[in-house]
């Protein structure tokens, strides 16, 4: 079985930021937010990320970047490989690689 290892951007915003690694095995066609959901539910029930509709491509919560790059995590597919992941850098941090996406005038208060 193929194994990533993904390093993680950790900590909120009054945190001091650092790297968390996990090595996680996969099956081919397995998406970055399959392992997200698997590393919360095995390893780590505080890891933050965002995703509502899982791989339908349709909510766009789970975006984050990809070795620098903005992805969605629910189609971004899993490699052999170290894969660094890190919240938008455009968004108000939430935590780890949650951020607030709703705009303004549309939160709640
Ligand atoms: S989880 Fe909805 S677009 Fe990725």
């Amino acid at each position: 079985m193929p194994v990533a290892k993904l390093s993680i951007r950790r900590g909120g915003v009054a945190e001091e930021p650092h790297r968390d690694v996990f090595e996680i095995g996969f099956e081919p066609g397995e998406s970055v937010l399959d392992a997200l959901r698997r590393l919360r539910a095995t390893q780590d029930a505080t890891l933050a990320f965002r995703y509502a509709c899982i791989n339908a491509n349709a909510c766009k919560e789970c975006m984050m970047l990809l070795d620098g790059k903005v992805i969605y995590a629910c189609t971004a597919r899993l490699e052999p490989r170290e894969m660094r992941l890190d919240p938008l850098a455009n968004k108000p941090l939430l935590r780890d690689l949650a951020t607030q996406i709703a705009p303004p005038d549309e939160r709640l208060e």
